[in-house]
């Protein structure tokens, strides 16, 4: 079980050994085990946590997953002494550069307005004041809160909610349930060698080097889409807490064709009409494709008819600067209307004849 220190005993551990950490963007760690484990929990007779934190972190390790991945800083990736630290959780400020899956700033901000800017997670943020059960996944046709979903599954050994907590928080790895620092995810496409793609579990994907930081047409993450449930893709193994948005998994509740009852995931572009528009791949407005196989790279083109809308094509997976953890300004998105800048963004990528 994860033990999770203090913030203040939490930045004190980062800074004293971020700065030896030696690794390549995008690879395994590297460098000095004493970077990142301690022996015996104790340096000098002193245990490295506070006292009523003595008993040490998983895998001997010198701080928690929200310890190494947080920053006092802008920055996004910390890379001084030539190493690579992708920091999901900026204390300072939201970044501005935030990685792929965004960043955790806002949550930890602790109100109810703040708190529908991503997920709540235990070392950052308290539970969510807004959003009490889980969203699109009940049982037995109730919705759960977290601690109940915990009652059943901490039987389990590879899902979600397998270990308890203090309150309806999430912890890293309710969704990045195998973290594999030690695999060698060179491969471009990164599967269950290389600790999948970034250790969600059963995802494949080709993981961009700086994680997003700088982005473009041909530079960029590539995520599985599949095209029968429980094909691997992002929205389905990645977001399966939220199953029953899931087009191929709920097929009643969210529709087959149009008209929708639900807006689809993992669903092909049409290849007539607007959506036939979307060529050029939008960083802000990702597709899943449903066979990476015949990637060597990623790549600037998309395929109206094969690639598919998935639940990143809108969300950031951590949070973002938009509620709803949304890539851009839902508000902004006025139909009909060619004077209006978001013309050609966010949802007009895909729906290309509504901005008028
Ligand atoms: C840059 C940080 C870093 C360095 C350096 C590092 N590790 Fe790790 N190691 C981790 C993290 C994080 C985990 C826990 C999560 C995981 O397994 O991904 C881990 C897990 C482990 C594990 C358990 C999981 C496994 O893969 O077997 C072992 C054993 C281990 N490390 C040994 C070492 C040894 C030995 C060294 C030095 C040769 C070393 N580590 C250097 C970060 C590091
Ligand atoms: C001792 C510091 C340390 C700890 C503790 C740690 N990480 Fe990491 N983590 C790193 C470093 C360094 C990297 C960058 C290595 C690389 O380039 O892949 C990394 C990379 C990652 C990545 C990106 C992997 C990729 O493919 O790019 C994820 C996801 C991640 N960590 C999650 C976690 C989770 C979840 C935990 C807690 C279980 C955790 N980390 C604990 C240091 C740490
Ligand atoms: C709700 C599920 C979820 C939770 C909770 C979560 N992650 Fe992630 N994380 C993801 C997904 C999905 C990605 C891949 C994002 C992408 O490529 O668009 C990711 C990516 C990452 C990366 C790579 C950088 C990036 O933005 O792509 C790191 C590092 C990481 N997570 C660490 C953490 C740590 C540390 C925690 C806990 C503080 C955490 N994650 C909690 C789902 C989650
Ligand atoms: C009554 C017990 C029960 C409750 C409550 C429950 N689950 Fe499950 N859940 C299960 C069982 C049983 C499985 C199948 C496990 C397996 O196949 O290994 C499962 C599987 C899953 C999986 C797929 C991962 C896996 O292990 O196959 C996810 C994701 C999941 N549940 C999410 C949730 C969420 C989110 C909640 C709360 C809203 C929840 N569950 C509440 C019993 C429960
Ligand atoms: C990545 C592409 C993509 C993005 C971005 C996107 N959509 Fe969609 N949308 C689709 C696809 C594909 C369908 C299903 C089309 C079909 O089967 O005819 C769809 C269907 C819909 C439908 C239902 C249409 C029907 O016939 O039932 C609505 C409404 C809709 N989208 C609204 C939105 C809104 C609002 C946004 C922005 C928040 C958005 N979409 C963003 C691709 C996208
Ligand atoms: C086409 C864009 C789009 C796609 C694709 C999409 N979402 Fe959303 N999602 C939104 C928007 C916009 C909102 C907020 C406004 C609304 O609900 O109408 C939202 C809200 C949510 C919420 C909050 C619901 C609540 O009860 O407050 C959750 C959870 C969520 N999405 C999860 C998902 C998951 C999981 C997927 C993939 C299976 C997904 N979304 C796919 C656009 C999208």
């Amino acid at each position: 079980m994860m033990q999770f220190l203090p913030g203040s005993v939490r930045l004190f551990l980062f800074v004293s050994f971020c700065c030896l950490i030696s690794a390549e963007a995008g690879a395994a760690v590297t460098g000095p085990c004493g970077n990142c484990h301690t022996m015996h929990n104790s340096q000098d007779g002193k245990t490295a946590g506070s006292a009523a934190y003595g008993t040490g972190n998983d895998r001997l390790l010198r701080t928690d997953c929200v310890g190494c991945h947080s920053s006092a800083t802008g920055d996004t990736i910390i890379t001084t002494g030539g190493g690579y630290l992708p920091i999901v959780f900026n204390t300072n400020a939201y970044p501005a550069q935030p990685l792929a899956g965004g960043n955790f700033y806002y949550t930890n901000l602790g109100d109810s307005v703040n708190d529908q800017y991503g997920h709540n997670v235990l070392g950052i943020a308290n539970p969510d004041l807004n959003i009490p059960h889980v969203p699109g996944k009940g049982y037995g046709g109730l919705p759960k809160t977290i601690t109940e979903c915990i009652g059943c599954h901490q039987v389990f050994t590879n899902s979600p909610f397998m270990y308890a907590r203090p309150g309806n928080v999430l912890i890293c790895i309710d969704c990045h349930v195998f973290p594999k620092h030690h695999a060698d995810d060179s491969a471009t496409v990164v599967g269950a060698a290389g600790g999948w793609y970034r250790f969600i579990d059963e995802v494949s994907g080709i993981e961009d080097d700086d994680w997003e930081q700088t982005v473009g047409v041909a530079d960029h993450n590539e995520y599985q889409g599949e095209i029968v449930k429980d094909g691997g893709s992002m929205s389905d193994w990645g977001c399966m807490c939220h199953n029953d948005f899931h087009a191929l998994v709920n097929p009643s509740g969210v529709g087959v064709a149009s008209p929708w009852l639900r807006h689809p995931s993992d669903i092909a572009l049409p290849s007539v009409g607007e959506y036939a528009g979307y060529t050029v791949y939008d960083p802000q407005v990702p597709v899943a494709r449903p066979d990476l196989s015949g990637y060597g790279a990623p790549s600037a083109t998309v395929t109206p008819g094969t690639d598919q809308v998935m639940c990143l094509s809108c969300h950031r997976a951590h949070g973002s600067d938009q509620p709803d953890m949304l890539r851009w300004p839902y508000i902004a998105m006025l139909t009909d209307d060619p004077s209006n800048p978001a013309v050609g963004t966010g949802c007009f990528v895909c729906h290309s004849t509504k901005d008028g």
